[in-house]
């Protein structure tokens, strides 16, 4: 498909998905849009996208629901292997059945590790800015938390690995999230094994959040902390899912990965009476996702990409506004400090005009979004031609314009809660 705007033209050629395909998600209670339910905004403040998962999934799903007995459920051992031997695959790691522990989420597994691994005051490490689950997680379970601020230099986040050291020396467990959300990094193996080095030297277990770890754009590869070494494995609980990659997270299949069989008990023991099962039918998603949906992710990939970069040039032509650079996971994290604005959320969040129109396609074949998007279809395109627009006034006092003469739609983004980003007032924030 070729798009052409007044900022950039883009190439993207599809094969067998369409992700071109605007999906109507009223109806559906959609977290990400019930939010702004009756107002004219793009919300972008949860990382779920807009596409359809891969029809594979979908098949084996409605065959499953055909069968028509919908009882108590165990873990499928067939799914076991199958996350086993998908470790195996891409990363060489050597994991058993037995290490696997299902989860109904990802974030259930921060609070668990939180739980688990710490008495109550003893200190949890997160990098941040960081998704703010993970600083939730101790405080509700009634640990202190240490923030270690990461560096954004020349578009890119890199981690303070001396203040990880000085931090480490108080704490028992550090909450890692690799890919880094939201500042989009894949860690490389030299910064994990700065991290293995000094967690093994402070005895800080490391929960490492990998739940970004397919969506990974140009040559980056995703390396799991665990697979480092024998002696990082040990101290490591990896928590991992199919749920950002094909859609899913309405399923909540997720899981851990604990090859130490002390810390997997701990775990374990957490959980008890507590955490539910995934459900059936979020066994069958995980399962038709891992099986059959890598075609699918390869083409959501090279899409999310031809986004990326459309994004990048986008914001990158407006004076003030800075993209990092996103290796992985489909969040741009914008500095905006250069606009001079009093306050910068408030002002994404302003109430929109009205909806972006849509135009015919480049082949005149059928109308499609005057831009479309990094992360759901439709949502960072529009996001770029709206921003643009809309900060006019911000820079010259006028109101702001699509490129088709329309008022621009505001409110595009919700910002996170302040506090949690940054713990100060956020220059910068989540698309
Ligand atoms: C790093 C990270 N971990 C966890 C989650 C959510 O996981 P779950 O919905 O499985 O609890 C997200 C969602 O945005 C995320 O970005």
């Amino acid at each position: 498909m070729l798009y052409s705007t007044h900022i950039q033209t883009v190439c993207y050629v599809s094969r067998e998905f369409d992700f071109d395909e605007i999906i109507d998600r009223s109806g559906t209670s959609a977290t990400k849009h019930e939010k702004y339910r009756g107002r004219d905004v793009i919300p972008l403040w949860v990382a779920d996208m807009d596409f359809k998962s891969p029809p594979r999934v979908i098949e084996a799903l409605h065959a499953r629901i055909d069968h028509g007995v919908y009882g108590y459920t165990d873990n499928p051992p067939e799914l076991i292997d199958l996350v086993c031997e998908r470790l195996e695959r891409l990363y060489g790691w050597q994991v058993g059945g037995q290490d696997l522990v299902i989860l109904p989420g990802v974030v259930p597994g921060l609070n668990l590790a939180c739980r688990a691994y710490c008495e109550p005051d003893d200190a949890v490490i997160t990098m941040v800015p960081i998704y703010y689950p993970f600083m939730t997680a101790p405080e509700f379970s009634h640990r202190r938390l240490i923030k270690v601020r990461s560096r954004f230099k020349d578009k890119r986040w890199t981690l303070d690995l001396d203040a990880l050291e000085e931090a480490a020396r108080d704490a028992s467990l550090l909450l890692l999230c690799n890919p880094y959300n939201p500042v989009g990094r894949v860690l490389t193996r030299e910064e994990l094994e700065g991290i293995g080095r000094i967690c093994l030297e402070n005895d800080v277990i490391i929960c490492s959040d990998e739940i970004h770890c397919d969506l990974l754009f140009d040559d980056h590869k995703h390396i799991p902390t665990a697979s480092l070494s024998a002696e990082i494995a040990d101290i490591t609980v990896t928590l991992m899912a199919p749920s950002k990659t094909f859609n899913l997270a309405g399923f909540g299949g997720s899981y851990a990965v604990i090859q130490n069989r002390a810390l997997r008990r701990r775990f374990k023991d957490e959980m008890r009476g507590i955490v539910p099962h995934v459900g059936f039918i979020g066994y069958e998603a995980m399962d038709a996702a891992y099986r059959y949906g890598d075609p699918w992710l390869r083409e959501l990939l090279s899409y999310l990409q031809s986004n990326r970069d459309f994004l990048g040039e986008a914001l990158g032509s407006i004076p003030g506004l800075e993209m990092n650079e996103v290796e992985a996971t489909y969040l741009a994290w914008l500095d905006v400090s250069g606009l001079g604005l009093n306050d910068p959320p408030a002002f994404f969040d302003r109430p929109g005009l009205r909806r972006p129109q849509t135009r015919r396609g480049a082949h005149g074949r059928r109308p499609r979004p005057l831009a479309v998007g990094f992360r759901p279809s439709g949502c960072g395109r529009r996001f770029a031609c709206a921003a643009s627009a809309a900060l006019q006034p911000a820079q010259s006092g006028g109101p702001g314009f699509l490129e088709d003469g329309t008022r621009t739609p505001c409110g595009m983004v919700q910002p996170p809660r302040r506090d949690h980003l940054l713990g100060r007032n956020p220059l910068r924030f989540a698309v």
